[in-house]
């Protein structure tokens, strides 16, 4: 059975952590009956708990009614049991934790438990569906649906096919997302990174041989992204917001899979690493911060 929007009333999303509580709340939002479903009970009360606060602050702040934010909570629930919301899901959106085995044994439980015409879809930033669409028996029906963080707030989700999956997959995943209140990006193949993140990256990469040739200090090269590219903030001010540390090692699991020196971290990169220098989190970055995450210079 072909899988169509139209026929989604039950979203499941796997995983409560900072990416599935929210791209549950969206759901639930948009007017879905959605179960998030955790293994770890205590990250399913943590979600309650910030999702909560977070609507608190989107009321007071007028973007939202309570009643709005009430009615999306009852159609929520919380729950450490897989089976029963994915036998009455009619989407899952899996968004547990970034390993393979256990991303391959989330779906091949929900293959075989969830109705004929249920898209399972990933939303993985680095595995492509194609290494987890053979674990279930129905790899037509899998792909990439990858949110960005943090998933209330971003406006664009990528769908990213695999060379099993079908039209009408793409076309309900891609639907969904606009119901949601998304801009989907369609990928018609796989490709390490999907779109923006490869962007991103070519992005960061000339920011960083810009500054390790000594053609601009750091700073200027953010002020130009800032100024003349409308870009909200630099790269390196980037760097320091996700983490030195993060950078540093998508590049050294890149080395190590393609041997290629030119996928190792950059010097500059590798130095702030090896000193503990991880951006906002260790208060030293490119920049200097307060105790509070403030910039200070
Ligand atoms: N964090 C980001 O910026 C970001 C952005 C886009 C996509 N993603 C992707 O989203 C996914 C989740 O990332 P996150 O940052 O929310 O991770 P997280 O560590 O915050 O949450 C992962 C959750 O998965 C749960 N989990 C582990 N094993 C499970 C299982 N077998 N069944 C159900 N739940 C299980 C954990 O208990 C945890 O609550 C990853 O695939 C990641 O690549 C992350």
């Amino acid at each position: 059975m072909e899988p169509s929007v139209e026929d989604i009333n039950n979203i499941l999303v796997v995983g409560a952590g900072a990416m599935g509580s929210q791209i549950g709340m969206l759901c639930a939002l948009a007017g879905y009956n959605l179960s998030v479903q955790d293994i770890d009970e205590n990250m399913l009360e943590k979600a309650q708990r910030q999702l909560k606060s977070r609507m608190a602050r989107n009321v007071e702040k007028g973007r939202i009614t309570q009643e709005e934010v009430d009615a999306a909570f009852e159609r929520m629930s919380f729950t450490t049991d897989l089976e029963s919301p994915a036998s009455r899901a009619d989407f899952v959106i899996e968004a547990a934790v970034e390993k393979l085995d256990v991303k391959r044994d989330i779906f091949a439980a929900l293959g075989t438990t969830a109705p004929e015409h249920t898209v399972l879809a990933t939303n993985s930033s680095t595995i492509v569906s194609s290494r987890i669409a053979d674990a279930t028996s129905r790899p037509d029906r899998v792909c990439n649906m990858h949110f960005f963080n943090p998933a209330l707030v971003m406006k664009c989700v990528e769908v990213v096919r695999n060379p099993e999956t079908s039209d009408a997959t793409v076309e309900t995943t891609a639907e969904l997302a606009r119901r949601l209140g998304k801009h989907p990006v369609i990928l018609n193949k796989e490709i390490s990174g999907f779109v923006a993140n490869r962007i991103l990256g070519a992005l960061m990469d000339e920011a960083i041989s810009l500054y390790e040739n000594d053609i601009a200090s750091f700073e200027d090269i953010d002020v130009a992204c800032r100024m003349a590219l409308g870009h909200p903030m630099g790269p390196f001010e980037l760097m320091d917001l996700t983490g030195i540390d993060v950078g540093y090692y998508v590049r050294m699991a890149r080395y190590q899979e393609s041997g290629d020196p030119e996928d190792r971290p950059a010097k500059s990169i590798t130095e702030k690493f090896e000193k503990g220098e991880l951006g906002r989190k260790s208060g030293r970055g490119w920049y200097t911060y307060d105790e509070e995450g403030r910039k200070l210079r």
